[in-house]
């Protein structure tokens, strides 16, 4: 075992940013050694619908030679579940945080046989998997967005509610910051990513708020941008939650680029899928789910011409969903996992490949 590099794919970045350089084999006596704050594994939280999502995927990963990607390894709490349970199971897990795979590696000793850890973006998924030399998996799965790790771990600068570096970085190996996009990018950029990734309606304000305070201060830590924000808030705003919420959720967007990697993610994994293979995906907030939702949409609609009287093969869809619609936590795991409570989970298994 040991986490393998790869080089991952571009990521589009805005105005002035580099494109991600990182190296390309390391070896697992390089493997990285996580942060002193790296979480105790009895500190890790459970694994969001742990049960549905074996319960969806266990069909596909029962049988001999079942290969699973686990497109979000994070701590490995899934994969560690999938491959207790699945004795014939080979994992491929994958994660763009150094530190998420260390962790996993860890705790997913005793199925080294088993595992592969690369270290990519999860639109590297078909060049991950051809590196290992497998063409094809049985099944998927997508547990999106940040950790409770990199949640917790306060120097990363995730969380609004505590000061810490405007970093924001899942791959700590990625130049673009949300430092950089604060004293970078314009007042028109900021707008645009407040509204798009934030859904924030004072977006215009805020931009503008921030673009004034770097004239004569630089953001450095989350703290100032807290007060900038929460200082050009109405009151009356500010009582329905949180001023810097959005701002700080749309900031992380763009610094790991998660919309447009998820949307070319999506697709790749798709490709990589079996026919008769399932990919399960959980998305925590809705600008993720409607890519999600309109991805799984798409391959599971006959391509047939409207007016056409008979289907013929090459029109039938290529997926079929196995849940109609999106499925929540029940309110019993929501109670136990706070982390459940915005959960959108999808499923689709492929019935047949394109000619
Ligand atoms: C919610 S956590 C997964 C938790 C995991 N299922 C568990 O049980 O421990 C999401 C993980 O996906 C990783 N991640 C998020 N976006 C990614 C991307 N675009 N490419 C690769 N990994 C990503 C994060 O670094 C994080 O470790």
């Amino acid at each position: 075992m040991g986490i393998r590099l790869q080089d991952p794919a571009p990521v589009a970045m805005n105005n002035n940013n580099d494109n991600n350089d990182m190296n390309n084999e390391m070896n697992s006596d390089k493997t990285p050694d996580a942060s002193a704050e790296r979480p105790q594994l009895n500190e890790i939280h459970t694994p969001v619908l742990l049960e549905r999502s074996i319960e969806l995927l266990g069909p596909v990963l029962a049988a001999p030679g079942a290969i699973l990607v686990d497109a979000t390894l994070g701590m490995g709490g899934h994969a560690e579940a999938m491959l207790t349970r699945f004795p014939g199971l080979t994992l491929v897990g994958l994660d763009r945080d150094l530190d998420a795979l260390a962790i996993a590696e860890e705790r997913l000793k005793p199925f080294r046989d088993r595992i592969h850890l690369v270290h990519t973006v999860y639109d590297g998924i078909l060049d991950a998997l051809a590196g290992l030399g497998i063409s094809e998996v049985q099944g998927i799965l997508f547990d999106l967005g940040v950790s409770s790790m990199q949640l917790d771990q306060v120097e990363r600068g995730f969380s609004y509610s505590k000061d810490a570096p405007l970093d924001m970085r899942m791959d700590s190996t990625s130049p673009l910051t949300a430092e950089r996009i604060l004293a970078d990018y314009s007042e028109g950029d900021l707008r645009r990513i407040f509204q798009e990734y934030g859904e924030e309606k004072l977006a215009g304000r805020y931009a503008k708020a921030i673009v004034e305070a770097r004239a004569t201060t630089p953001f450095v830590r989350s703290a100032q941008l807290v007060e900038v924000i929460t200082k050009v808030t109405p009151v009356a705003v500010q009582r329905m939650g949180h001023p810097a919420k959005r701002v700080f959720q749309a900031l992380r967007i763009e610094v790991n680029q998660e919309l447009a990697v998820l949307e070319r993610a999506i697709p790749a994994a798709m490709e990589a899928v079996a026919v008769g293979g399932r990919i399960v995906s959980m998305a925590y907030q809705s600008l993720e789910d409607r890519i999600v939702k309109r991805m799984f949409a798409a391959a599971s609609q006959s391509s047939a011409p409207a007016g056409l009287p008979v289907e013929l093969p090459e029109h039938k869809p290529l997926f079929t969903l196995l849940i109609r619609g999106a499925e929540l936590a029940s309110e019993e795991e929501k109670a136990i996992n706070p982390r459940a409570t915005s959960v959108r989970l999808r499923a689709a298994e492929r019935l047949r490949r394109a000619e």
